[in-house]
C-alpha cells in the first residue's frame, strides 16, 4: 500500500527520493508525488497519476536540487487516483508539507470541528492532518506543538504514519506512527524515514523503530525521540542483516518467478535454522504455551489464510490439538465460540496486515496468549504477539506471494512436528521435499506450454481437488484470479455436481489437484463429469498416483509423505498463473488494484 520515503543529509535529496520510491513500488500504489526544499530556497512539489516513472518524467523538467525532502507513494482510500489526492498535502498557507500512509477515520468531524474555514484541494483524509498543523502554528504554536496536538486529536480507530516538513526549517524532518510501520534510517551521511526498510538499504541497514505514539525530531545529524507523554527517550538503532541483492530481480524477467525458482531453496533454510541434530527445535515456551491449549485458532488473510488451511491438518495429526484457520477480517467482527484454553496464531508475511491486527488487539484485551509466524520480523504482528517465529523466505516483492507461502506452511509442519515429540526423520523428508520442490521448478517449459494452451486464453477457469487438494484449490484460484484476472474458482471436487458444473461449458478449462490416495479415484471420475460436458480438462497428479497421460506429474509421495502433497502443488498453480499472465502481457509484479502489504482494513 502507500509508501514513505524522506530524507535529511548532506547528498542531493531528490535522487535518493526517486529511488526509494521506485523499491516501494512493489507495495502497490496509483500516484506518487515528491518535495524538496531546494538549495535556492524554493518549495518544489511535483505530483503525477500513474507510476513512479511518470513522476520521475515530470521531475526531469524541474530544478530540484537539494538536501531535505519527503516522497509518497499513494494506494487510494479517500478519493480516486489524481493529481489532487496524491501527496504530499500542504497546508493552507503553503509553510508545511505532509505525507501520510493510515487511515484518518475521524476526518469529518475534524474538519467540522477544526478547519470550516480552509478551502481543501483533496478529497483526501491526509489533508486534514496538514490543515490542523497549518492552523495550530498560525495561532502560535512551534511546529512539534502543533504535530504532537494534531496526532492527539486522532480516534483510536485511525491509523498513521506521518512525516512533515516545515518550510521554515527544511533540513528538520518531523515523524509520528502509530499502527502503521514506520522506520528512521540512520547514517554518518544522512537521516531517512521509511515505512519499509527496501526504500533505502543502499544508504544504510541501522534503524532506529518508531513505536506507536512516539514522534522522531530528525535533522541529519541526529535522531530526537519523543514518546507518548513528550518526554525524551532514546533507542540504539537495530541491524538489519539483509543482503540487497535480495531485493534486485538479477536476470529474471519478473521478481514473481525469481520468488517461485527460490522455494527450495527456502526449505533448505528453514531445515538450517529450525533443525538441530536431526530434531526441530523451537523455544521451549512457545512449545509449552501452545499446549497447554484446548484448540489452536490460525488467523490470516488471503494466501496466508490458504497456507493457514494447510497447517491446521499438521497441527490436528501430528500434534493432536484440534485447530481451526480463519480469514482475519472476517474473525474480527464475527467470531465463532472461542474454547476454554485458546492459542492463537498469526500467520502473514508483512506483518502488518491490518486485519489480522485487529485480531490481535482483540485477543490481546481478552489476555489469550499468541504466537506470529511473519516473514517481516520487527513487524507489528511478530512485536505484539507474546511469541514470533520468522518463516525466512527472504524479501518477498512480487505482490503475489509465492515463497513466503511456502515457507508458512514448512514453519507450521516444522512446528507441529516440534509440539508432537517423534518425528526424527522429519529432516531427511523435508530435505527430500526440497529436492523435489527443485524438480518441479526444473520442469517448468512443461507447465508453461499448458498455460498457453489451457488459460492463457481462457476467461474462467476451475480448480478441483478434495481433502487436503480441496484447500490448495482456494491458493491456486487466487493466484491465477489475481495476476492474470481470468475469473476462477477453486473448490472441492465433490461440490461440482451441486452448483458449479452448470457454468461447464465447451473448452472450459477445469484443472484437478491429486495428491491424496483416498480422495483421487473420485475427484478423477469428477473431472470425468466435466469432460462430459466439454470441459477442457488438466490434472496435476504425484507420481504414485499419475497415469500417462497425467500433464503434471509431480514427484511421488507414498505413504505418509502424502501429507506433502499440497507443498509440492505449489509449485505448479503458482508457475500457471505466472505464465498465464505473462502469455496475457501484464505487469506480473504489480496486478492492477493490490497491494503487497494490506495495512488498511
Ligand atoms: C496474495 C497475497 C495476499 C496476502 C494477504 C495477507 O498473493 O499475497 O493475499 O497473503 O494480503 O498478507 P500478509 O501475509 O502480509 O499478512
Amino acid at each position: 500500500m502507500c509508501g514513505i520515503v524522506g530524507y535529511t543529509g548532506v547528498n542531493d535529496a531528490l535522487p535518493f527520493l526517486l529511488g526509494g520510491l521506485e523499491k516501494l513500488e512493489y507495495r502497490g500504489y496509483d500516484s506518487a508525488g515528491v518535495y524538496i526544499h531546494t538549495d535556492d530556497g524554493h518549495d518544489m512539489l511535483v505530483k503525477e497519476k500513474g507510476r513512479v516513472k511518470d513522476l520521475e518524467k515530470k521531475v526531469a523538467n524541474c530544478k530540484m536540487q537539494g538536501h531535505s525532502g519527503i516522497a509518497h507513494t499513494r494506494w487510494a482510500t479517500h478519493g480516486q487516483p489524481s493529481i489532487e489526492n496524491a501527496h504530499p498535502h500542504i497546508s493552507a498557507d503553503g509553510r508545511y508539507y505532509l505525507v501520510h500512509n493510515g487511515v484518518i477515520e475521524n476526518y469529518k468531524q475534524l474538519k467540522a470541528d477544526y478547519l470550516s474555514d480552509v478551502v481543501f484541494k483533496s478529497q483526501t483524509d491526509t489533508e486534514v492532518a496538514v490543515q490542523l498543523v497549518g492552523k495550530f502554528a498560525d495561532a502560535g504554536m512551534d511546529t512539534l506543538s502543533a504535530f504532537r496536538k494534531m496526532i492527539n486529536l486522532l480516534n483510536d480507530d485511525s491509523s498513521y504514519a506521518f512525516l512533515l516538513i516545515d518550510a521554515k526549517t527544511p533540513s528538520l524532518l518531523y515523524t509520528a506512527k502509530c499502527k502503521s510501520p514506520l522506520l528512521v534510517g540512520v547514517s554518518r551521511t544522512a537521516n531517512v524515514v521509511t515505512s519499509d526498510a527496501m526504500a533505502v538499504l543502499n544508504l544504510t541497514k541501522d534503524f532506529i523503530e518508531l513505536r506507536d505514539g512516539e514522534i522522531a525530531v530528525i535533522s541529519k545529524e541526529s535522531v530526537e525521540l519523543y514518546d507518548v507523554a513528550g518526554q525524551r527517550s532514546t533507542r540504539q538503532p537495530f541491524h538489519l542483516d539483509i543482503d540487497p541483492a535480495a531485493v534486485d530481480k538479477g536476470t529474471y524477467p519478473f521478481f514473481m518467478l525469481k520468488e517461485i525458482d527460490e522455494q527450495a531453496i527456502v526449505a533448505r533454510n528453514l531445515i538450517e535454522h529450525y533443525f538441530v541434530n536431526g530434531l526441530p527445535q523451537i523455544d521451549e515456551k512457545i512449545l509449552s504455551a501452545i499446549k497447554q491449549a484446548d484448540r489452536l485458532y490460525i488467523v490470516a488473510a488471503g494466501t496466508s489464510y490458504h497456507a493457514a488451511l494447510i497447517g491446521r491438518r499438521f497441527f490436528e495429526k501430528w500434534a493432536g490439538i484440534p485447530t481451526e484457520a480463519h480469514i482475519a477480517s472476517e474473525f474480527a467482527y464475527d467470531h465463532p465460540l472461542i474454547s476454554k484454553k485458546p492459542f492463537f496464531v498469526f500467520i502473514s508475511q508483512s506483518g502488518e496486515t491490518a486485519d489480522s491486527i485487529q485480531v490481535l488487539d482483540f485477543i490481546k484485551k481478552e489476555h489469550y496468549p499468541s504466537l506470529t509466524l511473519a516473514n517481516v520480523m520487527n513487524s507489528t504482528l511478530t512485536r505484539e504477539a507474546d511469541f514470533a517465529l520468522p518463516i525466512l523466505a527472504g524479501p518477498e516483492i512480487a505482490v503475489a506471494s509465492t515463497k513466503a507461502y511456502m515457507a508458512q506452511i514448512l514453519t507450521q509442519v516444522i512446528l507441529a512436528a516440534a509440539l508432537a515429540g517423534g518425528h526424527d526423520q522429519l529432516q531427511a523428508e523435508l530435505s527430500r521435499l526440497a529436492i523435489d520442490l527443485q524438480t518441479v521448478i526444473d520442469g517448468q517449459d512443461k507447465i508453461k506450454e499448458l498455460a498457453d494452451t489451457y488459460l492463457v486464453h481462457a476467461d474462467r477457469a476451475f480448480y478441483i481437488g478434495r481433502a487436503a487438494d480441496a484447500d490448495v484449490t482456494l491458493e491456486a484460484a487466487l493466484k491465477l484470479k489475481e495476476i492474470s484476472y481470468t475469473l476462477v474458482e477453486g473448490f472441492a471436487a465433490g461440490e461440482l455436481k451441486h452448483g458449479t458444473i452448470s457454468l461447464i461449458e465447451q473448452n472450459t478449462p477445469v484443472i484437478a489437484l491429486i495428491s491424496q490416495s483416498k480422495t483421487a479415484g473420485l475427484t478423477r471420475s469428477n473431472l470425468e463429469e466435466t469432460m462430459a460436458r466439454g470441459a477442457k480438462a488438466m490434472t496435476i497428479v504425484t507420481k504414485n498416483l499419475a497415469s500417462s497421460d497425467d500433464d503434471i506429474i509431480l514427484p511421488a509421495l507414498n505413504g505418509e509423505m502424502e501429507m506433502f502433497g499440497p507443498i509440492l502443488e505449489a509449485v505448479p498453480i503458482q508457475l500457471l498463473a505466472y505464465y498465464t499472465s505473462l502469455g496475457r502481457k501484464l505487469d506480473v509484479d504489480h496486478p492492477r488494484n493490490l497491494a503487497k502489504s494490506v495495512t488498511v482494513q
